[in-house]
């Protein structure tokens, strides 16, 4: 049987989907379930882009064990040593280089002659291999480039010791039998290839990465590039679930290959980076949507009960599929809070236990249940970054059928405390508006959505917003059993980001 590695860039690519930041923290925890999972290879970030950014690659650089922790880095020496001093600590660290090869990134990115981008590319791989052993090198926007000079580029990786060529479909505008013919083309044409292995980098523009994955795996990839839920750039990446899901329910078709996932922690992954990204899992996404396995029409239902293979081509089980657990009630002590969490494959000291044990009372004092997905909420709310410009103190706001919602908060900011009241179209509105008049900062809201984290009347509502300020586009997250406080709390969460 043979291996196909899993490359997973969550916390890269998809942390570079708009609106999906993470913090060091909670970078952290997505990188625990990841390791969790199996996966080989975890791209931790790119750690030129900021400090914060330096700050998670190496955080998870000196706490992963298992998995490969990789860094990116552009062809330049700054870019080159941020993802060398960030993975160092790593017991198994790897430096992932690119630079584009197309005709169009050239002319109008770089504006530098092939030979130039020849040299780049060698410079920075002999730069990059003086450090780590593990160099992984990608021609960006392989699929666009032109094939001779990307045997050259790939040639010259090899020749001076990347271990690793991926193929990014960067613009995610190839069809699986191009794909096909273009890694064919590479094993056949490039004469060290034999030196390295394959990987494939695919984006969803349209729709088609997972099924470019697999293409490339059928011509000789053996190592794919995805991300949880397929998060990413625009339309996202290639999704992991779905890649190992089609490998192991398909060997027929793809091939005797293993991966080294635990199929049985794919849901919890999936959920665990949809509430702390607050990207909501589509409900008719594959695998891990909430309609994957729930047969509506009469016909199927009947069907499934007299033989489940006649609707169902996998066991919700092998992907971790269970009920929300009634887990814990008021009377539940720390240490049977310190288990849940653990069982839940979070990885929290003993600090942040005990702080998440005070809000579990609080919300244990209105809620009667506490389910799983409660504690991840907490868990999320928990693990945000603790420096606040903007506190909320309190808030009150009043509706009714025949009066003027109104509301009133109070913020700490630097210390002091701010008052400020406002009407408005609805509770929440007046709430905001009375945080603009204090904050001055008046945000545009796009988007505003309310979603209940269990079922039951008590149940906690998520809100999730996006604002724009300053041409950019933030997302702000809040959890209450009070409606308008998640809505104020998700307001400053998202003013907290963007100042
Ligand atoms: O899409 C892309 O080309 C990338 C590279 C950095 C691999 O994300
Ligand atoms: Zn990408």
């Amino acid at each position: 049987m043979e291996r196909i590695k899993i490359f997973d860039t969550t916390l890269r690519d998809g942390e570079q989907a708009p609106g999906a930041a993470l913090s060091s923290q909670q970078k952290l925890e997505v990188a625990f379930q990841l390791e969790n999972l199996g996966v080989d290879i975890i791209e931790a970030g790119f750690p030129i882009a900021s400090p914060d950014d330096f700050k998670a690659v190496d955080l998870v650089a000196r706490t992963i064990k298992k998995s490969i922790v990789c860094g990116l880095a552009r062809c330049l020496k700054k870019d080159i040593e941020a993802a060398h001093n960030s993975t160092k600590k790593a017991k198994k660290p790897r430096i992932h280089i690119f630079l584009a090869t197309s005709k169009i990134h050239l002319k109008y990115k770089f504006k530098k002659a092939e030979s130039e981008i020849l040299q780049l590319a060698k410079k920075a791989t002999i730069m990059a291999r003086k450090y780590c052993d593990d160099i992984e090198f990608s021609p960006e926007d392989a699929t666009r480039s032109e094939r001779g000079f990307l045997y050259k580029v790939i040639e010259t990786a090899i020749s001076q010791g990347a271990k690793t060529i991926n193929i990014p479909d960067t613009v995610g505008y190839s069809y699986p039998q191009e794909i096909y013919t273009l890694i064919s083309d590479i094993r056949n044409n490039v004469p060290n290839i034999n030196k390295a292995i394959i990987a494939i980098h695919c984006h969803d523009d349209l729709g088609l990465a997972t099924a470019n994955s697999l293409s490339a795996v059928l011509a000789g990839a053996r190592q794919i590039h995805c991300t949880i839920n397929g998060i990413g750039e625009r339309a996202g990446n290639a999704s992991l679930e779905e890649i190992v899901m089609a490998l192991k329910v398909r060997k027929d078709a793809f091939g005797d290959f293993s991966t080294k996932i635990k199929t049985k922690e794919i849901y919890r992954a999936s959920h665990l980076v949809s509430t702390l990204t607050g990207f909501v899992v589509a409900p008719n996404k594959a695998i891990v949507g909430r309609n994957a396995f729930s047969h509506e029409a009469g016909i199927h239902q009947d069907a499934i009960l007299k033989k489940r293979i006649t609707y169902e081509i996998m066991n919700p089980k092998d992907i971790g599929i269970g009920k929300s657990q009634l887990v814990l009630g008021k009377h539940s002590g720390r240490h049977a809070l310190g288990k849940r969490l653990k069982d839940l494959g979070f990885t929290l000291d003993a600090k942040a236990v005990n702080e998440i044990f005070n809000r579990f009372k609080e919300l244990a004092d209105k809620k009667k249940d506490i389910f799983d997905d409660d504690l991840i909420a907490l868990v999320q709310e928990q693990t945000k970054p603790k420096k606040k410009t903007y506190e909320l103190v309190s808030l009150r706001a009043v509706t009714g059928s025949d009066i003027d919602p109104e509301a009133t908060v109070k913020i700490r900011h630097k210390r002091k405390i701010f008052e400020a009241s406002s009407s408005g179209d609805g509770p929440v509105d007046a709430c905001y508006k009375a945080i603009d008049k204090i904050t001055h900062l008046k945000p545009k809201l796009l988007n505003y959505k309310l979603d209940a984290v269990t079922k039951g009347k008590d149940a906690q509502g998520m809100v999730r917003i996006e604002v724009e300020l300053k041409g950019k586009t933030i997302v702000g997250r809040g959890t209450s059993t009070d409606i308008f406080q998640a809505s104020t709390k998700a307001y400053l969460d998202a003013l907290n980001k963007a100042v």
